[in-house]
């Protein structure tokens, strides 16, 4: 294998990595401690004494936890037997073997991405080895919030997808790339709206989507949208009426980000740019406001029974899609792994031959990217295809906003000058990138 940098981690003061580890991860973790205790009487409601006695075992592991993170104390293997232990267990062996001697993993040593996968891992487990309440989604009640604050801009996206489905079989060519381009940066910027960075405060949106688009196109530092809809409308026109056109999109946030991914899929079907739209989501609760099925299938149910005509109208027609077959979702326990992208097709090898079959591959937000990458200390003009690392399943793409500091592909200069006049624009969420690898 090539020679890779070295991996972003708390090791290096100062860094977001270093702050993430120190002030970020403890804030959730207390936030999780005090939903654990409100919530309280509700478990004692539906399971008695034996739902007070879970959460104050969860509780009591999770307070454990903070303090592990907090002291810099060695990991520790996981000790629930989930599908997905022994792979967290080897990948810390994995980590004390690169060590070679040289002390063990631990939070401020190990890789930052690692340690924070691990974090929500831990939090998955104090859950996990507590029933009545092992299934008891922690971040959930941010994540509904989340979604009823986006109300007004949900109501103006599922507004202008009815009012373009209506005439799509009408459109020219040049119209579908305008609505297609529109749908894909509201997609983008939908991953302003994510719970990890907030610390679970809100940060939903509040103005109409589809205007701003405009105004925020200088903030897209990387813009291969034309590249993408050359793939799509090639498919388009070379497709017999036998072939299909998968999309898959690997999701992140649930809430408004979700809603903007969604309308995307349906206006591909709509427009027939794709046949198929496939969705990947996580097994478990993941950095604060990533999408599992339980939010899937929530988010759908909620639009179905909206208020507003339009909202209820995508609901359905969603439903029908899944019903159809044409809208697929997917879970599968490599999202929820700390590794990169480029150890799934050994890792995760049904995973990669099921994504080899996409003609398209969208993923979605922060760290989707940092797994792209590895999250490793990439020169910012390092080709987006060389810090893939091999990994190559099909045509692949991220649109995210960046709130970590790994960032390739940029041009020369591009990223020194940022880092002299904004200090913070690798972290603040304002800008975003459309990143596509066509090569396999
Ligand atoms: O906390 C670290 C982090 O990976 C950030 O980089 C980002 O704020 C967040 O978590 C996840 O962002 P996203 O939801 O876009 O993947
Ligand atoms: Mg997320």
């Amino acid at each position: 294998m090539a020679a890779v940098p070295a991996s972003l981690a708390g090791s290096f003061k100062g860094s977001f990595a270093y702050y993430t580890i120190k002030d970020r991860l403890p804030q959730i973790l207390t936030k999780v401690i005090d939903t654990l205790h409100r919530h309280k009487n509700e478990f004692f409601e539906e399971h008695g004494e034996k739902g007070i006695e879970a959460e104050k075992n969860t509780i009591s592991l999770l307070s454990k936890l903070r303090n592990e993170l907090q002291t810099d104390k060695p990991l520790v293997p996981l000790d629930d037997k989930l599908p997905d232990t022994l792979l967290w267990n080897q990948y810390l062996e994995y980590q004390q073997n690169l060590l070679d001697g040289n002390g063990q993993p631990s939070w401020f040593q190990s890789p930052w991405l690692y340690v924070e996968c691990y974090m929500y891992r831990r939090i998955h487990e104090a859950l996990a080895q507590n029933p009545p309440i092992d299934d008891y989604d922690v971040f959930k009640e941010v994540k509904v919030q989340s979604f009823f604050e986006s109300h007004q801009a949900i109501i103006a996206l599922c507004t202008y997808l009815r009012e373009l489905l209506k005439n799509i079989e009408d459109l020219d060519e040049k119209q579908l790339q305008e609505d297609f381009l529109k749908l894909l940066q509201v997609s983008l910027w939908g991953n302003k709206c994510d719970l990890s960075i907030s610390a679970g405060e809100d940060n939903s949106q509040k103005a109409n989507p589809l205007k701003s688009l405009d105004d925020l196109k200088p903030f897209i530092l990387v813009d291969d949208m034309e590249s993408i809809w050359s793939l799509l409308i090639n498919c388009k026109k070379r497709r017999t009426s036998e072939d299909i056109t998968r999309i898959d999109i690997v999701l992140d946030n649930a809430g408004y980000e979700l809603i903007t991914d969604l309308v995307l899929a349906d206006f591909l079907l709509s427009s027939k740019l794709a046949t198929e739209v496939h969705f990947h989501g996580k097994c478990i609760p993941w950095y604060v406001s990533d999408t599992t099925k339980h939010d899937f299938n929530w988010t759908i149910k909620q639009l179905q029974s909206a208020n507003n005509r339009w909202m209820s109208k995508c609901g359905m027609n969603w439903e029908g899609s899944i019903k159809k077959g044409v809208w697929v979702y997917h879970d599968h326990m490599f999202w929820t792994l700390p590794h990169e992208f480029c150890s799934m097709a050994l890792v995760a090898t049904d995973l990669y031959a099921e994504l080899e079959k996409s003609n398209l591959i969208i993923f979605k937000g922060d760290l989707n990217y940092r797994k792209l990458t590895g999250d490793r200390k990439w020169e910012f003009t390092v080709p987006f295809h060389q810090a893939l690392n091999k990994f190559h399943p099909a045509p692949l793409c991220s649109l995210r906003t960046l709130k970590s500091d790994v960032q390739v592909g940029l041009k020369h200069g591009q990223g020194e000058q940022f880092v002299t006049t904004e200090p913070d624009w690798m972290i603040s969420g304002k800008y975003g990138v459309v990143q596509f690898d066509a090569s396999l």
